[in-house]
């Protein structure tokens, strides 16, 4: 009872909490709450959402709580993609450090999985959390804008504020897919001005060390995951490129002093990486690998194509024998 009434003070604060629909009688230790961070353009007080999250609940018996930045469904949309990414990074932690010190585990869709990171890496006020999964997220960045689905307005106000580029100070602070945007034919310009990804990344380690932004307590925070799981759709068009979501990027030192774009459709593979090879390992990623911790997955079809044949067996996998 007690944990209920701290549950259901944070609720008002950020999120849905979606109990589940008894209590556990046994007296096995209680199944870690479960946070989910949703995609551009959508918010967990969404009906999908909240539909998904009960799902969560009921089959892993445990609580479920969505992060939200804003406190109705549109404000939510709206700031999943009209804001500061490090604005909604800040007012996140917040709301988690109301939280009790439970570790947690994480559910990231697209864009969310960024944000998880984030807070992993950035946040240490948050709960720890043991176990994250992410969902066609673009850990390198997108290399070309999401093409807009009609009547999605989120999507075609972002479109308007990265028209005059997506590497101006104002897209960098009003456009969260700008923030995230990584243009391989113009890395350099990239490292200078992204003001979320290069930082989230640690990628400006790699050209100079010491450098002011370059952090390894975020390298350590994420190498502490029990385990990091990476799922790209093998269909994803919206995510460019998709494998993206394994960390995988075209190859910046060879596109980054051509103009056009398109030069070379091969991907570097996450191991190899800079952020990966580097003897810093400035982002954890082959200290996870290395001790068999990070796993890569697909799924068929396009982005977010969260079947149950796709999704069950992974968080299955994971949660299930996480306690
Ligand atoms: C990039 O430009 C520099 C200086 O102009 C040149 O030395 C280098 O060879 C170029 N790299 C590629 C891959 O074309
Ligand atoms: C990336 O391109 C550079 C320059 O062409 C080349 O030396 C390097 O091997 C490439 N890296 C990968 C991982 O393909
Ligand atoms: C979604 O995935 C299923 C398999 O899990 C596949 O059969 C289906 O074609 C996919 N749909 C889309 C629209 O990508």
């Amino acid at each position: 009872m007690k944990l209920f009434g701290i549950f259901a003070a944070v609720a008002n604060y950020f999120l849905c909490s979606v109990q589940p629909p008894s209590p556990p009688l046994s007296s096995a230790p209680e199944n870690l709450p479960i946070l989910v961070w949703g995609g551009l353009g959508d918010s967990v007080l969404s009906s999908g959402m909240e539909e998904l999250m009960g799902e969560l609940s009921e089959r892993y018996d445990t609580r479920v709580y969505g992060v939200s930045i804003g406190d109705t469904p549109s404000e939510d949309r709206r700031l999943s993609g009209l804001s500061d990414a490090n604005y909604n990074v800040q007012v996140a932690c917040s709301k988690l450090s109301q939280l009790d010190n439970t570790p947690v585990n994480a559910i990231g869709l697209s864009q969310g999985g960024l944000f998880l990171r984030a807070v992993i890496e950035q946040c240490p006020e948050a709960p720890p959390l043991r176990h994250l999964v992410t969902f066609g997220t673009p850990h390198m960045g997108i290399e070309r804008l999401p093409r807009c689905a009609p009547r999605d307005w989120v999507c075609a106000a972002v479109a308007l504020v990265t028209r005059w580029g997506v590497y101006t100070a104002y897209a960098q602070s009003h456009a969260v897919v700008a923030q995230y945007y990584r243009d391989p034919t113009r890395y350099a310009e990239y490292l200078r001005k992204s003001t979320w990804l290069a930082g989230l990344n640690n990628e400006r380690a790699l050209i100079q060390e010491g450098h002011a932004s370059y952090s390894p307590k975020q390298g350590d925070r994420l190498a502490a995951l029990e385990s990091f799981t990476a799922v790209m759709f093998s269909g994803d068009t919206t995510v460019t490129p998709k494998q993206s979501a394994w960390f995988g990027s075209s190859n910046v030192s060879r596109l980054s002093n051509v103009s056009s774009e398109g030069e070379s459709s091969e991907i570097v593979p996450l191991e190899q990486q800079p952020i990966y090879t580097h003897p810093l390992d400035p982002l954890g990623l082959r200290r996870l690998n290395e001790q068999g911790r990070l796993h890569l997955k697909a799924c068929d079809g396009r982005h977010l194509n969260l079947t149950d044949a796709c999704m069950w067996p992974i968080l299955d996998g994971v949660f299930d024998k996480s306690e």
